[in-house]
Parts: C-alpha cells; sequence; structure tokens
C-alpha cells in the first residue's frame, strides 16, 4: 500500500482528496499548520471512508522540521496543496504570499528529494494564465503576466518545478491547473470551510441564501458576454479530487511521457456569474439576494479551459455539473448552519 502524504490536507481540495486517496487503497498522511483549516476535517474524512489519515501539525516554512517530517515518515508519493489561496489579500500582503507559498514549495521539494522521492503532484491554477483572449485556455496558452501575487506565487511555483525537473531525473512531477473549484462532498461532511471569510462566488451564494450575508453582489454586468457577467469555468471539487487520484496512478504506473508535465482541471464548459445564480435557485428552491455592483478588480471577463489533454493522458474527465456543484454546495451550507447550531 503506498503512503502519500498531502500537505494542506485538512483544506478544501485536499480535504477531497484525500478521501478518493483513501479510498483507492492508498495510506494518507496529512500534514497541515490548520493557518486556514481545522483539524476536526480529519475526523470527517474517517466518517466518510471508515478509515482515519494520520495528521501531523506542520509548518513548511519551517525548514527544519519538514526535512525531519518527510526524512522520518518517508512518503512514497507528495500531493502539495499547502498554501495561501485568497487572491484579494495576496494584493494587500504580497510578502506574506511568496515567502509563505515559494517557502513551502522549496522546502517539501528539497526534503522529498533528500530521500530520493519521485512522486509529486502541485496544486496549481488557471490563474497562471494571466488575462488571455484566445479560448478555451489550453496548456500551450501562453502564461501572461498574473492578476495578484498570489497567482504569480502559482506561476513562480511551476518554474521551481521545471527547472528542477529538468536536473532532477529522479523528480517525476504534475503540476494540475485548477480552474474554479466550487460544491462539496455528497456526504455533505467536508466541504468549503476556510477560517477567514471566502470571497469566491459559489460560498458567496450559499452564504447569501443561507442569511449568513444580507446580499451578494454582483460585480459588473457590462462584460461583453452573454448577460454582461463574467464566465468562469466552475468544476466540483470531487472532479478535481479525483484528477489527483488519475495524476498519482499516472506517475507511479511510469507512465508519464516527461519528468514534468502540466494539465487543466475544468470542465471545458464556461457559466456566467447569473447562470450560477440561476442554476443554484433551480436546484434548491432558494432565492438568492443578489445585486449589480461596479467591476472587481482583477476579474479576468471570460475564462474556461480546454481539457483534451487531462481526458486523454489522464484518462480523466468531469462528470459533475453545475447543478450538482449547487446542491452539494448548498447542502454542504446546511450542514456548517447545523454545526453552529450545535456549538
Ligand atoms: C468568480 C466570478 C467574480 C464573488 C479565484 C482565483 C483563482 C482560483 C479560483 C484558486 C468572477 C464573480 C465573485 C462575488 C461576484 N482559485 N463574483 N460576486 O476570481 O474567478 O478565481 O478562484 O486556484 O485563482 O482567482 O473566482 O469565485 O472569486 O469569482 O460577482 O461576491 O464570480 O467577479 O467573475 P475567480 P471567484
Amino acid at each position: 500500500m503506498k503512503t502519500v502524504l498531502v500537505t494542506g490536507g485538512t483544506g478544501y481540495i485536499g480535504s477531497h482528496t484525500a478521501v478518493e486517496l483513501i479510498q483507492r487503497g492508498f495510506r494518507v498522511m496529512i500534514a497541515d499548520n490548520l493557518s486556514n483549516s481545522r483539524e476536526e476535517v480529519v475526523d470527517a474524512i474517517e466518517k466518510i471512508t471508515g478509515k482515519r489519515p494520520a495528521f501531523f501539525p506542520l509548518d513548511l516554512c519551517d525548514r527544519e522540521k519538514t526535512n525531519d517530517f518527510v526524512t522520518s515518515h518517508r512518503p512514497d508519493a507528495v500531493i502539495h496543496f499547502a498554501a495561501f489561496k485568497a487572491v484579494g489579500e495576496s494584493v494587500e500582503q504580497p510578502l506574506k504570499y511568496y515567502r509563505n507559498n515559494l517557502l513551502s514549495l522549496i522546502h517539501i521539494l528539497e526534503a522529498f528529494l533528500g530521500i530520493k522521492g519521485a512522486h509529486f503532484l502541485f496544486s496549481s491554477s488557471c490563474s497562471v494564465y494571466g488575462q488571455c483572449d484566445k479560448l478555451p485556455i489550453t496548456e500551450d496558452t501562453p502564461l501572461h503576466k498574473t492578476e495578484s501575487p498570489y497567482g504569480n506565487t502559482k506561476q513562480i511555483s511551476e518554474e521551481i518545478l521545471a527547472d528542477t525537473a529538468r536536473v532532477n531525473p529522479l523528480l517525476q512531477a504534475i503540476a494540475l491547473r485548477y480552474f474554479n473549484p466550487a460544491g462539496a462532498h455528497e456526504s455533505g461532511w467536508i466541504g468549503e470551510y476556510p477560517l477567514n471569510p471566502p470571497s469566491n462566488l459559489v460560498p458567496v451564494i450559499t452564504q447569501t441564501a443561507a442569511g449568513k450575508r444580507n446580499s451578494l453582489t454582483v460585480y459588473g454586468n457590462n462584460y461583453a458576454t452573454s448577460d454582461g457577467t463574467c464566465i468562469r469555468d466552475y468544476i466540483h471539487v470531487v472532479d478535481i479530487a479525483k484528477a489527483h487520484v488519475a495524476a498519482l496512478e499516472r506517475l507511479l504506473q511510469k507512465k508519464n511521457k516527461k519528468n514534468y508535465e502540466v494539465y487543466n482541471l475544468g470542465t471545458g464548459k464556461g457559466n456566467t456569474v447569473m447562470e450560477a445564480i440561476h442554476a443554484f435557485e433551480k436546484v434548491t428552491g432558494v432565492k438568492v439576494n443578489y445585486e449589480i455592483g461596479n467591476r472587481r478588480e482583477g476579474d479576468v471577463e471570460k475564462v474556461w479551459a480546454d481539457t483534451t489533454l487531462a481526458n486523454k493522458e489522464l484518462g480523466w474527465k468531469s462528470e459533475l455539473s453545475l447543478e450538482d456543484i449547487m446542491q452539494s454546495a448548498w447542502n454542504w451550507e446546511m450542514t456548517l448552519k447545523a454545526m453552529e447550531k450545535s456549538n
């Protein structure tokens, strides 16, 4: 049984990936500094899978502790999710993001290479593309200057991986560029659960519908799209998680063609903000109180993925719809409401 170290594994995508890995027969170790997640997520993963992943509080910015951890636990593979990811916060506090996101990657990579580790998956983002005019976006789409320090940390991280792979044939790495992850596990036991209030559209929709927020501001409806609102490729977090298992198995089975590969993870379909709001209202029957506001600095008008490469090389395709996203996100919001009531 292979052991996979999931850094940031009590976070949103990390926790959903941990579930899929365990259900696929992997042994999972979670290392997380709990800076934006909760240890009780480990209980939820056990509730879903019947198996409890080992949990280790660890700040990857501590080089020595990271090295000691990897040297003593010797994982067969690493999936590196641990990073700060709030775009707006990264604009206000760039150094916090460069320091945390880059040092974490460098330390975990050095430690893993130190034990002659090979199989490494990196959590990247469509934000590495910046503003693109040619759509859909393929992995060969030239990268532009990113819209935020957060996006830049992902772009630089990919360069660190590419340059390291070039001189370390032992390293076998894949970067996965997520488009807009959303939704929650069908069990309702895990979902987007950050310590800091979310700013992403789908949790803002569910919080508004649940009465946690008075209203949702639609950031601009004067874009050149069907209804004037921005287009994004919303992909269910469980589909994203399954793609990580597929990518890991590609590396373990030595099917990768290069020792550093990159794949887009999206549905290949774009939806406007209003279509997302209407999808939520349709599946839940709950109205969303929204108003039209000004454009948000740094928003790209439209972006969606070309997923041909991941479909072909990973044998992976997204299976869940925008409606599945909205239904599962609403179930999760109801779980949170019940949890908050009982606390
Ligand atoms: C989606 C659309 C907003 C909130 C971010 C990161 C990206 C990736 C995914 C990690 C936009 C509109 C939103 C609101 C709104 N994260 N919106 N009102 O900015 O596309 O991407 O999350 O990898 O790196 O940049 O996601 O959900 O914030 O916005 O109108 O209250 O919804 O303008 O068009 P975004 P988002």
